[in-house]
């Protein structure tokens, strides 16, 4: 009953909101046809991502976790026609998905997809010595969470805003005798959040198409 009324809202929210998207809806239709899970952020998701990396000016964005590139599409197009987005994945079958899909939502010039497993982008991203990113998004393995945020840091400055993604998992989060490893590993992130003295962060629950679930934010603050 909860589930059905909260799905009601967000499709709701997403007609008044997002409206008919076609490159949004072509991400989603090429990724269900090629069997990617359906674990891509909702629309009215996607958008908040969008809106903060907007709100905040960004112009380097740095997403963990590409799947189909549905989330990316929504941080491409927050930014600016010089902007840069790097998105690291470790499938080649989902990259080349996104890819294609970032192409088709007009996304292809912005958004950089790179592969392997994220850690070791990570230490590759850091070596190359770019520019601070501005607004990372975390959304890959939940095992790699707590070491993800440690390599986003040392990409960020202060001001940079970093999201992550299934913070609460179902409310199983508050258990700490889960069996559950991705909750394990989730606590572990947000102890390791709280512990940070680098960031100010909360977690929002949230609910939706998605289930019950939520979203870490951390303000980089020195
Ligand atoms: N951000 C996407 C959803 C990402 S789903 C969206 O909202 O549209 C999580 C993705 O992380 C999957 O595509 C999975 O293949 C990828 N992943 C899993 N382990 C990884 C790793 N070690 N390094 C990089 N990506 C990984
Ligand atoms: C899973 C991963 C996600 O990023 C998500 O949003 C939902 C579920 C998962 O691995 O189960
Ligand atoms: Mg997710």
């Amino acid at each position: 009953m909860r589930d059905t009324a909260w799905s009601a809202v967000d499709r709701y929210v997403e007609t008044l909101f997002v409206g008919d998207d076609p490159g949004l809806a072509a991400a989603t239709a090429s990724s269900d046809a090629e069997g990617l899970p359906a674990i891509a952020v909702s629309a009215a998701q996607g958008k908040l991502l969008h809106l903060m990396a907007r709100a905040m000016g960004a112009r380097r964005v740095l997403e963990i976790g590409t799947l189909g590139g549905y989330s990316t599409i929504w941080l491409a197009r927050a930014l600016p026609a010089d902007g840069t987005l790097i998105t690291l994945e470790l499938s080649e079958k989902h990259a080349a998905v996104a890819r294609a899909n970032l192409a088709r939502a007009g996304c292809g010039a912005v958004a950089e997809v790179r592969t392997g497993p994220a850690l070791e982008s990570l230490a590759r991203l850091a070596a190359e010595g770019g520019e601070p990113f501005d607004f990372v998004f975390i959304d890959a393995d939940k095992s790699g969470y707590t070491d993800y945020f440690r390599a986003a840091l040392g990409l960020s400055r202060p001001g940079t805003l970093i999201v992550a993604d299934n913070v609460v998992r179902n409310g199983a989060v508050t258990d700490e005798a889960s069996a559950d490893e991705n909750v394990q590993a989730v606590r572990r992130f947000n102890a390791a959040l709280a512990r940070e003295p680098r960031v100010s962060a909360t977690v929002l629950q949230t609910v939706g198409v998605k289930g019950y679930d939520g979203l870490a934010i951390a303000l980089v603050q020195s």
